[in-house]
């Protein structure tokens, strides 16, 4: 968790963001009236949803690459109701919090059967590709602003991944944050509630436990900033104060100048043409795209071509 203390500037990877703690706080960030693009989606998928299916053949499988809550999942499951078929569901996700969260959401469709994978994206979607039966359609899930926290090269390279676990005509439906006002991007990444704040801190109150680390919580001040030449929001921890901090069970001491920052993650922003370019280049053709102006967010539903 601490290996990327020795980059400069210092780093800390952002799937740590997510334990049960992390997983509960993000829930109410979606919640949160800064943090638009959760409800945006629901509306998008409550909406679509039967369109969002449509190219997928019978027998359907469904894999979703971090799933919180399950509630998305479910409501395209819901959508495949009426074929009268059985779904399979594979849901990938790190937090176990989340997996258990999902099996519960989905519990009560009676249509579905569900396998939940506690592993990396990678490690999940190779699983799900080896599991899933030889007939029909796989529609892979990557939703909310998810592909942003990947920088250009990283989401080519994974979007590959996901296309090399796939058949043709298998499909992805692919959330999007849009590139929108600084003021408006900026709220929803530095909340007034101070939630979004506990969230990125989270990951010190981690090392202290699971590391032994000894981090002052009270001297390091969350900070988000619009990175504009990189078209990205960028998440750090900023010590407030020199200070030397230990992580015996990562037999390390780190030492922070005062201004020095954590950079614990990254949200770039796209415009609704550069995501279709950015998946082309992967191996997918676009099959349609539905946006939410208000919210500034796009969901794209890509074919394997
Ligand atoms: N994937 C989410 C996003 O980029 C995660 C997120 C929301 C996040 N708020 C955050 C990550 C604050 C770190 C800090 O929108």
């Amino acid at each position: 968790m601490a290996r990327d203390f020795a980059l400069t500037p210092k780093q800390i990877q952002s799937k740590y963001l997510y334990d049960a703690l992390g997983s509960s706080l993000f829930e109410s960030i979606c919640r949160l009236p800064w943090y638009r693009i959760a409800r945006a989606e629901s509306r998008l998928l409550t909406r679509w949803a039967d369109e969002m299916v449509g190219p997928v053949e019978d027998p359907v499988t469904l894999l979703e690459l971090g799933c919180g809550s399950g509630e998305k999942v479910a409501l395209l499951a819901e959508a495949l109701r009426s074929r009268r078929r059985h779904v399979a569901i594979h849901l990938i996700d790190i937090s176990p919090t989340a997996l258990e969260l999902s099996e519960r959401t989905l519990g009560a469709l009676e249509h579905v059967s569900v396998v939940g994978h506690r592993a990396t994206y990678e490690e999940g979607l190779r699983r799900a590709a080896r599991e899933r039966p030889p007939l029909g359609g796989l529609l892979v899930l990557f939703l909310g602003s998810n592909i942003g926290n990947f920088d250009p090269p990283a989401s080519h390279e994974f979007l590959c991944e996901i296309r090399r676990a796939q058949r043709p005509g298998d499909a992805l439906l692919l959330g999007a944050d849009l590139v929108k006002p600084v003021k408006e991007l900026l709220l929803a990444y530095n909340d007034p509630l101070g939630i979004t704040a506990a969230f990125n801190k989270n990951l010190l109150v981690r090392m202290n436990r699971e590391l032994g680390a000894n981090f002052d919580l009270s001297s390091f001040e969350h900070s988000a900033i619009w990175n504009p030449d990189e078209r990205r929001v960028e998440m750090h921890l900023i010590s407030m104060r020199e200070q030397t901090v230990r992580i015996p069970r990562a037999d390390v001491s780190v030492r922070f100048g005062k201004g020095e920052s954590i950079w614990t993650e990254s949200s770039y922003k796209y415009e609704p043409r550069g995501i279709v370019e950015l998946v082309s280049a992967a191996g997918f053709r676009s099959h349609a795209q539905w946006m939410d102006p208000d919210a500034g967010f796009a969901l794209t539903l890509f074919l394997a071509g």
